[in-house]
């Protein structure tokens, strides 16, 4: 039997306890410091002080620790649990440069041959501007370290791109994370995020998932921390998401074995499909939000076995299986996000079947209120991605707070605008 404490509070932290809690193995669970939605589980904690998280871990004697954002992982959270000798899910801040730069990412990319888009690294503002008015080819411009979602950036104009290098590496506005760029052949197709179990040898790949980062209908708005997701995204068949696992996710892990990082958490490939095949964007080290929102339920086994066997190296493809069907989540944020915005405004919400509600920026267990700019996720789940939606939006109908915004869009055919 086994206890556990997830670390986070959003969306994806409620999806995973929501998903520990129907483990026949768990005992106990706790999440630090969690929303609205763990009221009766959290237990106060800055997840960024990793010392006070491992006091936390060893204080409550728990058996495994669930590490849901990419700070802490960063910060060197499953190092420290490590050193502590209490068992962590998710990988070393050495293994978790995969999210953390991307410049370390890409250069494993060509080493382990993995398909990406063609770049170059910059670590000095003016030959990143001499080398922008010469390429030959259309570009994007990336942060390289954690910049909370907005270190990416696809210039209109040289004069665009010129301003972009000057805020990100003069300037810093994303601090250190500008020390360097790298500049990418910008890539068309449609994007995909395959994300997969690692227990630093293997690696197991979940259901295809799409997320929606824009703001409004039709991809339009500035990025967002994501305003919903469903799965499968059928744009990967069978054969495809084998060829991922092939050519993609075993290189990658292989390549963070050799340089003695193994990787055990969840590997989370953005991909963009071209016409050339799968490319990779990004890696996460992580669950995706609001992916975890719509994967989580689809998973038809027990998350702790599956947690365990990757953190100590075990790992079956036989132990992650998937419920048939579909689900779709819609975010509904603050009136404002990604924006400023509002907080404490009451929350209702009425029980709708075939329908979850994660919470994400809530607070107050009896009286719920909002307290960030994503404020939940209605997760629908039905026998196709039609049902799903519709289950969906019929939960978004059933809670209530002033100024709530959500997209229309999230899970229809595109072009569709209902
Ligand atoms: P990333 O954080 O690297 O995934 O980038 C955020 C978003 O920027 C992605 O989801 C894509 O929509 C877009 N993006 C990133 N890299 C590229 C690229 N090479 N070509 C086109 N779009 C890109
Ligand atoms: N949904 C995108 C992310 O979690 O990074």
């Amino acid at each position: 039997m086994v206890s556990v404490l997830v670390v986070g509070g959003g969306g994806r932290e409620h999806a995973l306890a929501w998903k520990l809690a129907r483990s026949p193995r768990i005992t106990r669970l706790i999440v630090a410091p969690g929303n609205g939605g763990t009221a009766a589980l959290n237990a106060p904690l800055d997840p960024l002080d990793v010392p006070a998280l491992v006091a936390l871990a060893l204080a409550e004697a728990v058996d495994l620790v669930v590490v849901g954002p990419e700070a802490p992982l960063a910060a060197g959270a499953a190092d420290a649990l490590a050193a502590a000798g209490v068992r962590c899910f998710g990988p070393t801040a050495a293994a978790a440069r995969l999210e953390t730069s991307k410049a370390f990412a890409k250069d494993l990319m060509v080493r382990a041959g993995i398909p990406t888009a063609r770049y170059r690294i910059f670590e000095d503002p003016a030959a990143a501007a001499a080398f922008v008015r010469g390429v030959p080819w259309p570009f994007v411009i990336k942060a390289d370290g954690l910049a909370a979602g907005k270190g990416v950036f696809l210039p209109h104009s040289l004069d665009d791109a010129l301003a972009v290098i000057s805020k990100v590496m003069v300037e810093r506005a994303f601090g250190e994370a500008g020390a360097q760029i790298v500049v990418e052949e910008r890539l068309d197709g449609e994007e995909v995020s395959v994300l997969a179990f690692c227990d630093g040898r293997r690696a197991v790949p979940m259901l295809p998932a799409r997320d929606y980062k824009r703001a409004l209908d039709g991809d339009l708005g500035p990025n967002t921390g994501g305003m919903g997701a469903f799965a499968p995204a059928l744009s990967l068949d069978a054969d495809a998401l084998a060829a991922v696992q092939r050519d993609i996710l075993q290189p990658a892990l292989d390549a963070a074995r050799e340089l003695e990082s193994p990787f055990v958490g969840v590997l989370y490939a953005g991909l963009m499909i071209t016409d050339e095949g799968p490319r990779v964007l990004e890696f996460n080290c992580r669950f995706g939000d609001p992916e975890a929102q719509v994967l989580l339920p689809l998973l038809d086994a027990d998350l702790v076995q599956i947690m365990l066997a990757c953190v100590d190296g075990a790992l079956c493809e036989d132990m992650v299986r998937w419920h048939p069907g579909a689900a779709v989540a819609v975010v509904m944020a603050s009136q404002g996000y990604p924006g400023p915005h509002r907080l404490g405004l009451p929350i209702s919400i009425a029980p709708v079947a075939d329908a979850l509600v994660f919470h994400a920026g809530t607070c107050g267990a009896r009286r719920l209120q909002t307290a960030g700019g994503r404020v939940l996720a209605v997760t629908g789940l039905g026998g196709d991605l039609v049902g799903a939606r519709e289950r969906a939006y019929v939960g978004v109908d059933a809670v209530q707070f002033d100024g709530a915004s959500w997209r229309r869009d999230i899970g229809a055919p595109p072009g569709l605008r209902s």
